[in-house]
């Protein structure tokens, strides 16, 4: 992987600043993009001052932002091979009660922004003989209907399904596309998503940067759709088991407890 490029979106926080200090480590140059500029620059000032790999960051908020012209811009200064869907946000609530203007900008930024860029990278990659690699950030919760985190949920079976058809689609040209599944993990997300302190401990949530060193071997191996954590996996086969009405029967009984009030 020395000399690669990666482009993280969502690489100012969480996964996405874990997974840009893992790939400097280990040779690779990152180009970052998400909405705080100075969590950006103190990331790639920090990536650069510990390892000999270069870091860019482009600040833009990927909802609004014209992402063909960001594309552009992007890839007319850097040649990416690795391209990382990263950028996401749940909300936890009722469905009903959740600002709707929220939950569709979920749905593009979760949904539309990894299949506008994927289609932009692949399109050039096999024109022009590229093969790179495409990481999509899913979650555990790809394999489950949940209620009270539904639209979030559903982004992420969107992504899983997508992501492993066009694995297929692509594997002939030596692109790879490699699906990540995270269960819990220590980021911004719980806070961001309106997950109430008292409620949820974070005491069962993994280690942002053991997730991503669990990570970074699959990436390495190729393995896809990967679970870091055995527990998780062991969550994720079952759930693949169950008829989706029954998962969501549980789901209700567990949520419901917590988060039905939004
Ligand atoms: N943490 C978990 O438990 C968990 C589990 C499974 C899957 N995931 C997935 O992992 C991915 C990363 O989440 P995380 O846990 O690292 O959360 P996080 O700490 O909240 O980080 C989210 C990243 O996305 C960026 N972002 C959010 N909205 C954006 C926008 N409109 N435009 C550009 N960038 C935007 C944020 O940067 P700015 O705020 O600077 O824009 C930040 O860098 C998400 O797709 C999430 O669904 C997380």
């Amino acid at each position: 992987m020395i000399g690669k490029k990666a482009l993280i979106t969502g690489g100012s926080f969480g996964i996405g600043e874990a997974l840009a200090k893992k790939f400097a480590q280990n040779g690779i140059d990152t180009v970052l993009v998400a909405r705080n500029g100075e969590k950006l620059e103190l990331v790639k000032k920090e990536i650069e001052s510990s390892t000999k790999s270069r870091s860019y960051v482009y600040r833009a908020d990927l909802i609004t932002a014209d992402l063909q012209k960001l594309y552009h811009d992007i890839t007319s200064e850097h040649s990416i091979d690795i391209l990382v869907n990263n950028a996401g946000f749940g909300t936890i609530g009722p469905f009903y009660k959740l600002d709707t203007k929220g939950e569709v900008n979920m749905v593009e930024l979760n949904v539309r922004v990894p299949v506008e860029l994927t289609s932009y990278f692949l399109k050039d990659w096999i024109k022009n003989g590229v093969k790179g690699t495409i990481i999509n950030i899913a979650s555990l919760a790809a394999f489950l209907p949940i209620p009270y985190f539904s639209t979030y949920a559903a982004t992420k079976s969107f992504l899983l399904s997508f992501s492993e058809a066009i694995r297929r689609e692509v594997e002939d040209f030596g692109i790879k596309v490699i699906t990540i599944c995270p269960g819990g993990i220590k980021t911004e997300f719980q806070k961001r998503a309106g997950v109430p302190d008292n409620i949820y401990t974070m005491q069962n949530y993994m280690d942002v940067n053991t997730a991503v060193d669990l990570m970074w071997k699959a990436i390495n191996k190729g393995k896809s759709p990967y679970i870091p954590g055995t527990n998780n996996k062991i969550y994720g086969f079952l759930a693949s088991l169950v008829p989706k009405g029954f998962i969501a029967k549980l789901g209700k009984i567990f949520m419901k407890r917590y988060f039905a009030t939004g």
